[in-house]
Protein backbone atom coordinates (compact mmCIF):
# COMPACT_ATOMS: atom_id res chain seq x y z
CA UNK A 1 0.00 0.00 0.00
CA UNK A 2 1.20 3.35 -0.63
CA UNK A 3 2.65 5.51 2.88
CA UNK A 4 -0.12 8.01 4.05
CA UNK A 5 3.50 10.24 4.28
CA UNK A 6 2.70 13.84 5.21
CA UNK A 7 3.04 14.94 1.49
CA UNK A 8 0.61 12.17 0.21
CA UNK A 9 -2.04 13.38 3.08
CA UNK A 10 -1.34 17.26 1.68
CA UNK A 11 -2.34 15.82 -2.27
CA UNK A 12 -5.29 14.20 -0.64
CA UNK A 13 -6.16 17.85 0.73
CA UNK A 14 -5.82 19.75 -2.22
CA UNK A 15 -7.79 16.73 -3.90
CA UNK A 16 -10.41 16.75 -1.93
CA UNK A 17 -10.70 20.94 -1.95
CA UNK A 18 -10.51 20.22 -5.60
CA UNK A 19 -13.39 18.12 -5.40
CA UNK A 20 -15.07 20.43 -3.26
CA UNK A 21 -14.90 23.34 -5.73
CA UNK A 22 -16.19 21.45 -8.76
CA UNK A 23 -19.18 20.59 -6.76
CA UNK A 24 -19.92 24.40 -5.79
CA UNK A 25 -18.87 25.47 -9.23
CA UNK A 26 -21.52 22.97 -10.72
CA UNK A 27 -24.04 24.11 -8.69
CA UNK A 28 -24.05 27.53 -9.01
CA UNK A 29 -22.64 28.41 -12.21
CA UNK A 30 -23.50 27.77 -16.06
CA UNK A 31 -21.00 25.07 -16.94
CA UNK A 32 -22.59 23.20 -19.68
CA UNK A 33 -21.19 23.43 -23.59
CA UNK A 34 -21.93 27.14 -25.09
CA UNK A 35 -22.33 26.30 -28.81
CA UNK A 36 -21.86 22.50 -29.10
CA UNK A 37 -24.46 20.04 -28.37
CA UNK A 38 -25.14 15.77 -28.15
CA UNK A 39 -26.32 15.96 -31.48
CA UNK A 40 -29.42 13.62 -30.17
CA UNK A 41 -31.72 16.84 -31.08
CA UNK A 42 -31.39 15.84 -34.39
CA UNK A 43 -32.48 12.23 -34.29
CA UNK A 44 -36.27 10.98 -34.13
CA UNK A 45 -37.64 7.38 -33.18
CA UNK A 46 -40.11 6.12 -36.18
CA UNK A 47 -43.70 5.83 -34.48
CA UNK A 48 -45.13 2.59 -34.81
CA UNK A 49 -48.88 3.61 -34.55
CA UNK A 50 -49.39 -0.37 -34.72
CA UNK A 51 -46.96 -1.30 -31.59
CA UNK A 52 -49.19 -4.87 -31.32
CA UNK A 53 -48.18 -4.85 -27.42
CA UNK A 54 -49.19 -4.03 -24.22
CA UNK A 55 -47.75 -0.99 -22.32
CA UNK A 56 -48.15 -3.34 -19.07
CA UNK A 57 -45.89 -5.77 -20.48
CA UNK A 58 -42.61 -3.59 -21.15
CA UNK A 59 -39.66 -4.91 -19.01
CA UNK A 60 -36.90 -2.14 -19.30
CA UNK A 61 -34.83 -4.62 -16.85
CA UNK A 62 -31.36 -5.15 -18.05
CA UNK A 63 -27.99 -6.53 -16.45
CA UNK A 64 -25.04 -4.66 -15.90
CA UNK A 65 -21.75 -5.95 -13.99
CA UNK A 66 -23.58 -9.49 -13.78
CA UNK A 67 -26.57 -7.87 -11.62
CA UNK A 68 -29.79 -7.51 -12.79
CA UNK A 69 -30.81 -3.54 -12.82
CA UNK A 70 -34.82 -1.91 -13.17
CA UNK A 71 -33.54 0.30 -15.74
CA UNK A 72 -30.94 0.36 -17.68
CA UNK A 73 -29.38 4.11 -15.79
CA UNK A 74 -26.56 4.43 -14.02
CA UNK A 75 -25.80 7.71 -11.74
CA UNK A 76 -22.03 8.66 -13.17
CA UNK A 77 -19.25 8.78 -11.13
CA UNK A 78 -18.91 12.39 -8.98
CA UNK A 79 -18.11 12.85 -5.79
CA UNK A 80 -16.47 11.15 -2.34
CA UNK A 81 -13.46 12.48 -0.01
CA UNK A 82 -15.16 15.96 1.69
CA UNK A 83 -17.89 16.19 4.47
CA UNK A 84 -20.49 17.31 1.63
CA UNK A 85 -19.19 14.61 -0.96
CA UNK A 86 -19.96 12.20 1.83
CA UNK A 87 -23.62 13.18 2.02
CA UNK A 88 -23.77 13.66 -1.14
CA UNK A 89 -22.97 10.06 -2.10
CA UNK A 90 -24.87 9.07 1.19
CA UNK A 91 -28.11 10.65 -0.91
CA UNK A 92 -27.62 9.35 -4.57
CA UNK A 93 -26.65 5.88 -3.01
CA UNK A 94 -30.09 5.28 -1.06
CA UNK A 95 -31.72 6.76 -4.41
CA UNK A 96 -29.51 3.88 -6.46
CA UNK A 97 -30.62 1.02 -3.93
CA UNK A 98 -34.18 1.91 -4.09
CA UNK A 99 -34.54 2.54 -7.32
CA UNK A 100 -32.51 -0.51 -8.44
CA UNK A 101 -30.26 1.43 -10.52
CA UNK A 102 -26.49 1.35 -11.07
CA UNK A 103 -24.19 4.17 -9.23
CA UNK A 104 -20.27 5.22 -9.98
CA UNK A 105 -18.46 6.96 -7.11
CA UNK A 106 -15.96 10.09 -7.73
CA UNK A 107 -12.29 9.60 -8.08
CA UNK A 108 -10.62 7.82 -5.60
CA UNK A 109 -7.42 8.87 -5.47
CA UNK A 110 -7.67 10.85 -2.45
CA UNK A 111 -7.70 7.13 -1.19
CA UNK A 112 -4.64 6.30 -2.85
CA UNK A 113 -2.76 8.68 -0.90
CA UNK A 114 -4.42 8.98 2.64
CA UNK A 115 -6.30 5.83 4.17
CA UNK A 116 -8.40 8.51 6.28
CA UNK A 117 -10.44 9.64 3.27
CA UNK A 118 -11.97 5.89 3.22
CA UNK A 119 -15.03 6.58 4.61
CA UNK A 120 -17.05 8.85 2.43
CA UNK A 121 -16.35 6.29 -0.43
CA UNK A 122 -17.27 3.39 1.96
CA UNK A 123 -20.25 4.33 2.88
CA UNK A 124 -21.71 4.38 -0.72
CA UNK A 125 -21.84 0.57 -0.81
CA UNK A 126 -23.16 0.01 3.12
CA UNK A 127 -25.93 1.73 1.30
CA UNK A 128 -26.39 0.74 -1.80
CA UNK A 129 -25.63 -2.67 -1.15
CA UNK A 130 -27.46 -4.81 -4.30
CA UNK A 131 -27.26 -2.39 -7.23
CA UNK A 132 -23.65 -2.38 -9.49
CA UNK A 133 -21.21 0.01 -7.90
CA UNK A 134 -18.46 1.66 -9.76
CA UNK A 135 -14.80 2.83 -7.94
CA UNK A 136 -13.20 5.37 -9.84
CA UNK A 137 -9.58 6.34 -10.61
CA UNK A 138 -7.75 9.00 -12.89
CA UNK A 139 -5.72 7.88 -15.95
CA UNK A 140 -2.64 9.67 -14.79
CA UNK A 141 -2.36 7.24 -11.43
CA UNK A 142 -3.13 4.26 -13.92
CA UNK A 143 0.12 5.54 -15.28
CA UNK A 144 2.03 5.71 -12.47
CA UNK A 145 1.43 1.77 -11.91
CA UNK A 146 4.16 1.75 -14.68
CA UNK A 147 6.34 3.60 -12.58
CA UNK A 148 6.19 1.61 -9.88
CA UNK A 149 5.06 4.63 -7.42
CA UNK A 150 2.08 2.94 -7.10
CA UNK A 151 1.15 -1.05 -6.76
CA UNK A 152 -1.44 -3.56 -7.99
CA UNK A 153 -2.29 -3.55 -4.28
CA UNK A 154 -3.08 -0.22 -3.97
CA UNK A 155 -6.09 -0.56 -6.51
CA UNK A 156 -7.40 -3.85 -5.19
CA UNK A 157 -8.08 -1.47 -1.70
CA UNK A 158 -9.89 1.14 -4.02
CA UNK A 159 -12.06 -1.84 -5.09
CA UNK A 160 -12.38 -4.09 -2.34
CA UNK A 161 -12.92 -1.02 0.03
CA UNK A 162 -16.53 -0.01 -1.88
CA UNK A 163 -16.80 -4.01 -2.96
CA UNK A 164 -16.97 -2.59 -6.53
CA UNK A 165 -18.09 -4.19 -9.44
CA UNK A 166 -15.95 -2.58 -11.98
CA UNK A 167 -13.08 0.32 -11.81
CA UNK A 168 -13.52 2.96 -14.06
CA UNK A 169 -10.48 4.91 -15.46
CA UNK A 170 -11.00 8.38 -16.65
CA UNK A 171 -9.03 9.33 -19.33
CA UNK A 172 -9.25 13.33 -19.03
CA UNK A 173 -6.99 14.76 -20.87
CA UNK A 174 -8.50 18.02 -21.67
CA UNK A 175 -9.57 18.48 -17.75
CA UNK A 176 -5.95 18.19 -16.50
CA UNK A 177 -4.66 20.58 -19.04
CA UNK A 178 -7.30 23.27 -18.53
CA UNK A 179 -6.63 22.30 -14.34
CA UNK A 180 -4.39 24.84 -12.73
CA UNK A 181 -2.58 22.04 -11.14
CA UNK A 182 -3.32 19.30 -13.47
CA UNK A 183 -1.28 16.47 -14.45
CA UNK A 184 -0.43 16.31 -17.96
CA UNK A 185 1.77 13.03 -18.00
CA UNK A 186 -0.50 10.90 -19.76
CA UNK A 187 2.74 8.78 -21.22
CA UNK A 188 2.40 4.95 -20.21
CA UNK A 189 -1.74 5.08 -19.38
CA UNK A 190 -2.56 2.60 -22.07
CA UNK A 191 0.09 0.19 -20.77
CA UNK A 192 -1.56 0.92 -17.01
CA UNK A 193 -4.49 0.31 -18.27
CA UNK A 194 -3.20 -3.62 -19.52
CA UNK A 195 -1.93 -4.10 -15.89
CA UNK A 196 -5.05 -3.47 -14.35
CA UNK A 197 -6.96 -5.73 -16.93
CA UNK A 198 -4.92 -8.66 -16.54
CA UNK A 199 -4.10 -8.54 -12.97
CA UNK A 200 -6.91 -6.51 -11.14
CA UNK A 201 -9.99 -9.11 -9.89
CA UNK A 202 -13.09 -6.80 -11.25
CA UNK A 203 -13.81 -5.48 -15.09
CA UNK A 204 -12.23 -1.81 -15.77
CA UNK A 205 -13.94 0.25 -17.99
CA UNK A 206 -12.24 3.72 -19.60
CA UNK A 207 -14.43 6.40 -19.61
CA UNK A 208 -13.79 10.31 -20.79
CA UNK A 209 -15.33 13.15 -18.88
CA UNK A 210 -17.27 14.99 -21.30
CA UNK A 211 -15.13 15.29 -24.16
CA UNK A 212 -15.95 11.92 -25.96
CA UNK A 213 -14.18 8.59 -26.57
CA UNK A 214 -12.70 8.28 -30.46
CA UNK A 215 -13.18 4.74 -32.31
CA UNK A 216 -9.51 4.85 -32.41
CA UNK A 217 -9.22 5.20 -28.40
CA UNK A 218 -11.60 2.98 -28.18
CA UNK A 219 -9.86 0.69 -30.61
CA UNK A 220 -6.66 0.74 -28.55
CA UNK A 221 -8.07 -0.17 -25.21
CA UNK A 222 -9.79 -3.07 -26.12
CA UNK A 223 -6.78 -4.38 -27.91
CA UNK A 224 -5.43 -4.94 -24.49
CA UNK A 225 -8.80 -6.27 -23.01
CA UNK A 226 -10.68 -3.74 -21.87
CA UNK A 227 -14.78 -4.64 -22.41
CA UNK A 228 -16.43 -1.80 -21.47
CA UNK A 229 -16.29 1.82 -22.53
CA UNK A 230 -18.22 4.85 -21.42
CA UNK A 231 -17.92 7.19 -23.99
CA UNK A 232 -18.99 10.69 -21.68
CA UNK A 233 -19.12 12.47 -24.77
CA UNK A 234 -19.33 16.48 -25.77
CA UNK A 235 -22.32 18.58 -25.31
CA UNK A 236 -23.36 18.45 -21.25
CA UNK A 237 -21.20 19.49 -18.35
CA UNK A 238 -18.20 20.75 -19.65
CA UNK A 239 -15.09 19.99 -17.23
CA UNK A 240 -12.50 22.97 -19.67
CA UNK A 241 -15.58 25.46 -18.34
CA UNK A 242 -15.41 24.41 -14.48
CA UNK A 243 -11.45 24.25 -14.79
CA UNK A 244 -12.13 27.96 -16.54
CA UNK A 245 -14.35 29.17 -14.10
CA UNK A 246 -11.93 27.73 -11.29
CA UNK A 247 -9.03 29.56 -12.32
CA UNK A 248 -11.44 32.49 -12.17
CA UNK A 249 -10.58 32.43 -16.28
CA UNK A 250 -6.82 34.42 -15.71
CA UNK A 251 -5.98 33.24 -19.18
CA UNK A 252 -9.22 35.31 -20.52
CA UNK A 253 -9.33 32.44 -22.91
CA UNK A 254 -12.80 30.16 -23.05
CA UNK A 255 -11.34 28.82 -26.66
CA UNK A 256 -11.23 24.90 -25.62
CA UNK A 257 -15.09 24.92 -23.76
CA UNK A 258 -16.45 23.85 -26.06
CA UNK A 259 -13.34 20.74 -27.20
CA UNK A 260 -14.77 17.05 -27.68
CA UNK A 261 -16.40 14.87 -29.86
CA UNK A 262 -20.63 15.39 -29.12
CA UNK A 263 -22.30 12.29 -27.46
CA UNK A 264 -23.90 11.04 -30.42
CA UNK A 265 -20.89 10.97 -32.73
CA UNK A 266 -18.87 9.10 -30.23
CA UNK A 267 -21.28 6.43 -29.48
CA UNK A 268 -21.63 5.32 -33.25
CA UNK A 269 -18.00 5.56 -34.01
CA UNK A 270 -17.72 3.40 -30.57
CA UNK A 271 -20.83 0.70 -31.31
CA UNK A 272 -19.31 0.60 -34.84
CA UNK A 273 -17.07 -2.03 -33.39
CA UNK A 274 -19.41 -4.20 -32.11
CA UNK A 275 -18.88 -6.81 -34.61
CA UNK A 276 -15.25 -6.99 -34.32
CA UNK A 277 -15.80 -6.81 -30.23
CA UNK A 278 -18.82 -8.67 -29.75
CA UNK A 279 -18.22 -8.62 -25.63
CA UNK A 280 -17.82 -4.54 -26.01
CA UNK A 281 -20.15 -3.02 -23.02
CA UNK A 282 -21.32 0.92 -23.87
CA UNK A 283 -22.45 3.17 -21.47
CA UNK A 284 -23.47 6.57 -23.08
CA UNK A 285 -23.17 9.54 -21.10
CA UNK A 286 -22.42 13.48 -21.54
CA UNK A 287 -25.40 15.47 -22.11
CA UNK A 288 -27.92 12.63 -21.67
CA UNK A 289 -29.97 15.09 -19.65
CA UNK A 290 -34.03 13.45 -19.88
CA UNK A 291 -35.18 10.21 -20.51
CA UNK A 292 -36.27 10.12 -24.72
CA UNK A 293 -32.60 11.16 -24.39
CA UNK A 294 -31.49 8.16 -23.00
CA UNK A 295 -34.15 5.89 -25.27
CA UNK A 296 -31.78 7.27 -28.03
CA UNK A 297 -28.51 6.64 -26.60
CA UNK A 298 -30.07 2.97 -26.66
CA UNK A 299 -31.43 2.56 -29.99
CA UNK A 300 -27.93 3.95 -30.78
CA UNK A 301 -26.38 0.72 -29.28
CA UNK A 302 -25.57 1.79 -25.40
CA UNK A 303 -26.41 -1.05 -23.08
CA UNK A 304 -26.56 1.72 -20.07
CA UNK A 305 -26.78 5.73 -20.36
CA UNK A 306 -25.14 7.60 -17.33
CA UNK A 307 -25.81 10.94 -16.38
CA UNK A 308 -24.13 13.37 -13.75
CA UNK A 309 -24.76 17.21 -13.54
CA UNK A 310 -28.77 16.75 -13.85
CA UNK A 311 -28.97 13.95 -10.81
CA UNK A 312 -26.49 15.98 -8.69
CA UNK A 313 -28.98 19.36 -9.03
CA UNK A 314 -32.34 17.01 -8.83
CA UNK A 315 -30.79 15.70 -5.49
CA UNK A 316 -28.88 18.44 -3.91
CA UNK A 317 -31.57 21.28 -4.68
CA UNK A 318 -34.62 18.97 -4.30
CA UNK A 319 -33.34 16.65 -2.38
CA UNK A 320 -34.10 12.69 -2.39
CA UNK A 321 -37.84 13.14 -3.70
CA UNK A 322 -36.97 15.14 -6.62
CA UNK A 323 -34.45 12.93 -7.54
CA UNK A 324 -36.72 10.54 -7.24
CA UNK A 325 -38.79 11.43 -9.14
CA UNK A 326 -36.73 12.92 -11.77
CA UNK A 327 -35.52 9.20 -12.27
CA UNK A 328 -38.76 7.68 -12.38
CA UNK A 329 -39.50 9.83 -14.77
CA UNK A 330 -36.71 8.78 -17.14
CA UNK A 331 -37.50 5.56 -16.64
CA UNK A 332 -41.50 5.88 -17.74
CA UNK A 333 -40.19 7.75 -20.96
CA UNK A 334 -37.76 5.12 -21.90
CA UNK A 335 -41.21 2.78 -21.35
CA UNK A 336 -43.29 5.30 -23.22
CA UNK A 337 -40.65 5.55 -25.85
CA UNK A 338 -40.87 1.45 -26.12
CA UNK A 339 -44.29 1.39 -26.67
CA UNK A 340 -44.68 4.01 -29.01
CA UNK A 341 -41.61 1.97 -31.09
CA UNK A 342 -43.52 -1.17 -30.57
CA UNK A 343 -40.76 -3.03 -28.29
CA UNK A 344 -40.69 -5.25 -25.01
CA UNK A 345 -37.57 -5.35 -23.75
CA UNK A 346 -34.11 -2.92 -23.70
CA UNK A 347 -32.73 -5.46 -26.04
CA UNK A 348 -35.11 -4.51 -28.44
CA UNK A 349 -34.77 -0.91 -28.14
CA UNK A 350 -30.77 -1.38 -29.46
CA UNK A 351 -32.22 -1.99 -32.44
CA UNK A 352 -35.01 -0.21 -33.07
CA UNK A 353 -34.84 2.32 -36.40
CA UNK A 354 -34.14 5.96 -35.78
CA UNK A 355 -34.21 8.38 -38.29
CA UNK A 356 -32.35 11.79 -39.05
CA UNK A 357 -34.69 15.12 -38.11
C1 LIG B 1 -19.60 17.42 -9.67
C2 LIG B 1 -19.04 16.42 -10.65
C3 LIG B 1 -17.92 15.69 -10.31
C4 LIG B 1 -17.38 14.75 -11.19
N1 LIG B 1 -16.30 13.99 -10.80
C5 LIG B 1 -15.90 12.96 -11.59
C6 LIG B 1 -14.93 12.02 -11.13
O1 LIG B 1 -14.41 12.13 -10.02
N2 LIG B 1 -14.58 11.00 -11.97
C7 LIG B 1 -15.15 10.86 -13.21
O2 LIG B 1 -14.85 9.87 -13.91
N3 LIG B 1 -16.05 11.74 -13.66
C8 LIG B 1 -16.45 12.76 -12.89
N4 LIG B 1 -17.42 13.63 -13.34
C9 LIG B 1 -17.84 13.55 -14.75
C10 LIG B 1 -19.15 12.83 -14.94
O3 LIG B 1 -19.07 11.49 -14.50
C11 LIG B 1 -19.60 12.86 -16.41
O4 LIG B 1 -18.73 12.10 -17.21
C12 LIG B 1 -19.65 14.26 -17.00
O5 LIG B 1 -20.08 15.21 -16.05
C13 LIG B 1 -20.59 14.33 -18.21
O6 LIG B 1 -21.89 13.93 -17.87
P1 LIG B 1 -23.11 15.00 -17.69
O7 LIG B 1 -23.14 15.83 -18.93
O8 LIG B 1 -24.32 14.15 -17.46
O9 LIG B 1 -22.78 15.83 -16.46
C14 LIG B 1 -17.98 14.56 -12.46
C15 LIG B 1 -19.14 15.29 -12.80
C16 LIG B 1 -19.67 16.21 -11.92
C17 LIG B 1 -20.90 16.98 -12.33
Amino acid sequence: MSKSTPKNKESSRSSARRKRDHVDIVLSKDVAFCEKTTGFENIDFIHNALPEIDYKEIDNTTVFLDKKIQAPLLISCMTGGFTRGESINRLLASVCEELSIAMGVGSQRQMLDDAARDKSFRVVREIASNVPLLGNIGAVEVARLTKDEYRIDDFHRLVDAIRADALVVHCNPLQELMQPEGNTNFRGVLDGIALLVEQLHCPIIIKEVGAGISDDVARRVLSVGVKHIDIAGAGGTSWSGIEIIRRKNKTGSTTYWDWGIPTRESLQMVNALRPEYPALQIIASGGINDGVAAAKAIALGADVVGAARVFLEAGVRGGKRSLKKTIHSWIEDIKRVMFLTGVRSVSELQRVPIKDR
